[in-house]
């Protein structure tokens, strides 16, 4: 290192030590709903995310930040600020998916609304589920991402009401998603860690 600090200066060490800093992703569960099936899902990426040593994984809670309707109070809310804060604080995201009307949820939508820079120039991975995997809602969030300056990655785990749930409601994952799971991780870290230069 005094080798390397004597050639660059410090300006150098600064990048090394920002090349070695651990990233943060948030897992964002995309429901609100009571009796909603996000947070099983959520737990389960974050459980295999954990065992990967690449990132700081945690999960964000919409509902936490009791985000009002957009634009229907004077935004004085301290959840807004926290939301925003939150964001600014990751650098990179998994979205939990669901899809509502071949859509994605309301709270979703109104939260994603709720932040511009914070999402900018990040990367994020989507993991649905749904009657056909959630695949229409999380190609919905696809084109949000554009305009928010989310880079989302290819990987795109999709859970199936049918197979991946007893009774729509208990999470049983079947074992060959794991794979696809590992891989959208891996996608989100490079990708974000390519991002972080951009910042
Ligand atoms: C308002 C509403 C609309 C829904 N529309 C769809 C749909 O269009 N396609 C689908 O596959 N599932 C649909 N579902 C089923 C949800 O995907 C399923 O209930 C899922 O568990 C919702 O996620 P959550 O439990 O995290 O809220 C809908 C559910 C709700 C509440």
């Amino acid at each position: 290192m005094g080798f390397l600090n004597k050639l660059f200066g410090s300006t150098n060490k600064e990048e090394v030590t920002m090349a070695n800093e651990k990233l943060n992703i948030g897992i964002i569960l995309g429901s609100t709903r009571q009796g909603r099936v996000s947070p099983q899902v959520g737990e389960w990426v974050k459980g295999i995310a954990d065992q990967r040593g690449d990132a700081n994984y945690e999960i964000v809670d919409i509902s936490d930040f009791e985000l009002p309707f957009l634009g229907t109070t004077e935004g004085t809310e301290p959840g807004i600020a926290a939301w925003n804060q939150k964001l600014a604080n990751l650098d990179g995201f998994v979205f939990i998916v669901q899809e509502y009307n071949h859509s994605i949820t309301g709270a979703l939508k109104n939260a994603l609304d709720f932040a511009r820079e914070p999402w900018n120039n990040k990367a994020a991975g989507i993991v649905s589920y749904g009657s056909t995997g959630g695949a229409r809602a999380a190609e919905h969030l696809r084109g949000i991402c554009g305009e928010l300056k989310i880079a989302d990655v290819r990987t795109h785990p999709t859970l199936s009401l049918f197979t991946d749930f007893e009774n729509g409601s208990d999470f049983k994952p079947q074992s060959l998603h794991l794979d696809n799971v590992n891989t959208m991780l891996g996608e989100v870290v490079e990708w974000s860690n390519a991002l972080k230069t951009l910042r």
